[in-house]
């Protein structure tokens, strides 16, 4: 994590390899919070509840994808979530059911409370998961940064609490 002030409100996107769609989370809102001009105030990171790919840089796939939109995710590398992780972040967002178990885990009772799926937060999709693109072609990319790039939006929305369409 880069240096943020004290009172930065931080955010972790999860998924299982942290190679292809928390690494694209992270990338579409950061993107998001800096064209707000919030960069200063926010903490954002991502890592996989698995360990394959530990310090391995995003899938090329998933970096094509964000490239097309403008977005630079080269500079990512895998990590693993750790316990530490949910008492350090206060909005921690999981991409599928079974990362939100592993972290619920994770967090136990105290910290449960913020970890959410991270398309809840978006209502323009009846998905509850962001389909896993790993073993899929660019098209999955593409579908999955689409789901990621609505629902990092209404999520700042909502962190921000400003009005919006998204809960
Ligand atoms: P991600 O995709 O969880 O979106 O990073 C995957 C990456 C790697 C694997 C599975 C999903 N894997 O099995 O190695």
């Amino acid at each position: 994590m880069s240096q943020a002030p004290m009172n930065a409100r931080r955010v972790l996107f999860v998924c299982l390899g942290n190679i292809c769609r928390s690494p694209l989370a992270e990338g579409a809102f950061r993107r998001a919070v800096e064209m707000r001009g919030l960069g200063a105030d926010f903490e954002i990171d991502s890592a996989g509840s698995g360990d394959w790919h530990l310090g391995a840089p995003p899938d090329a796939r998933a970096q094509r994808a964000a490239a097309r939109r403008g977005i630079d995710i080269s500079g990512l590398r895998a990590r693993q979530t750790s316990a530490a992780d949910m008492a350090a972040f206060d909005h921690i967002l999981a991409m599928d059911r079974a990362n939100h178990a592993d972290l619920r885990r994770l967090a136990g009772a105290r910290h449960a409370h913020k970890v959410r799926l991270l398309l809840e937060h978006c209502p323009q999709t009846e998905l509850a998961e962001v389909p896993d693109p790993y073993y899929g072609e660019e098209g999955d990319f593409e579908h999955a940064l689409d789901l990621i790039e609505a629902a990092t939006d209404a999520l700042l929305t909502h962190i921000t609490a400003a009005p919006g369409k998204c809960k």
